[in-house]
């Protein structure tokens, strides 16, 4: 690996702070000098290979990511938009390597491929932090630590409130005809939500009508919904595994003439998501076109950067790390789901919170 001063302004402010303090002064914040001052051999040189736009969810991550990796904050971030491809990935992380980049951060589009790359990445040397989805490799020594959401709890928690949902409304689970709008197929986010969802359909005896791909982005849930509304008419709840997704199958059931919401018993169609992120999702929740969405929190900057600190410290990072996350609604009649005893609180969205 390439030899570089440790996280050097920052070790600098801290041995100046020292200094100061030994000298009997009271501690007073530091002048660093201006930006120009900060050396380009100083800077931790980040590879961060991003899955690409897709959704809102991911430009509010990368803008998470870019606000934390900045030359004052003593980084230089080298930022690759893969555009949904897990070939751009591969090529970014083998730029990455040649240019004996420090450490590589990656958001895998999808969870399988990943060992030949990631064995040349360990080969140089550079530690690679997974972010978000998760990589499925034969040796886990080929990456640092992974830090990112539990993608089958996020389901099954969304799940566990429609059924509370629905007994208190008396709607017997045969009267439940469901279909699921997948996100891409192989990513962590589309497995973990898809099993979160099968698994709680069986349990509860839903009718699944569908399992239709929407690729995380509002112009294939769209064409999703419109696939499901041809082959199965009577679906009266559909699951979408993002918000983009949601916001795409509720222009096309109401252009169909539908009415989102939770009152299917009256033949409204209920929708619940996930993300919880975007302004527009938040509306839908605000009007009741969302019923609920399970939250999916993008802000993995700051994550990311303080395990690049502790690595720079010598200290070793936890391999993985769960945030924790918690449900919108726009009822109050459920404020609490549980489920494997993970107790997750449900936080009502009105016109009020936009
Ligand atoms: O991997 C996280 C998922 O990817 C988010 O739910 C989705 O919006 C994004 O595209």
């Amino acid at each position: 690996m390439k030899k570089r001063p440790v996280l050097k302004p920052l070790l600098t402010v801290m041995i100046m702070s020292l200094c100061y303090l030994s000298a009997g002064c009271s501690a007073r914040p530091i002048d660093t000098g201006p930006e120009s001052d900060i050396k380009e051999d100083d800077l931790v040189v980040v590879g961060f290979s991003q899955v690409g736009s897709e959704s809102y969810w991911r430009n509010v991550n990368t803008e998470s990511m870019k606000s934390v990796f900045t030359r004052e904050n003593g980084y230089r971030l080298i930022f690759e938009d893969a555009q949904q491809k897990q070939t751009n990935q591969i090529t970014a992380i083998r730029s990455f390597i040649q240019r004996e980049v420090d450490y590589i951060v990656l958001a895998p589009v999808v969870e399988t491929g990943w060992d030949t790359v990631l064995s040349e990445a360990k080969e140089a040397g550079i530690p690679v932090i997974i972010v978000d989805r998760k990589v499925d490799v034969s040796d886990d020594s080929l990456f640092t630590c992974w830090v990112g959401s539990d993608f089958e709890l996020e389901g099954k928690l969304v799940c566990m409130w429609m059924s509370k949902f629905f007994n208190l409304k008396g709607i017997d689970p045969n009267e439940i005809h469901i279909a699921d709008i997948q996100g891409t197929l192989g990513s962590s986010a589309q497995i973990g939500r898809t099993k979160g969802f099968d698994d709680m359909a069986s349990l509860y005896g839903w009718n699944v009508a569908a399992h239709e791909e929407g690729e995380f982005t509002k112009s294939k849930g769209k064409e999703a919904m419109s696939e499901i509304l041809k082959k199965h008419g009577n679906v009266n709840v559909v699951y979408c595994e993002n918000d983009s997704e949601a916001l795409g199958a509720i222009e096309v059931l109401e252009a169909s003439g539908r009415k989102c919401g939770s009152d299917i018993l009256k033949g409204e169609t209920m929708i619940v998501s996930f993300d919880g992120f975007n302004e527009d999702a938040r509306a839908a929740v605000a009007a009741g076109k969302i019923s609920c969405i399970g939250e999916c929190n993008p802000m993995h900057g700051p994550r990311v950067e303080s395990i690049i600190r502790k690595l720079e410290a010598g200290e070793k990072a936890e391999k993985y790390q769960y945030v924790t996350e918690g449900i919108f609604s726009d009822t109050d009649l459920i404020p609490t789901v549980m489920i494997s005893g993970q107790e997750r609180s449900v936080t009502v969205i009105t016109e009020r919170d936009l």
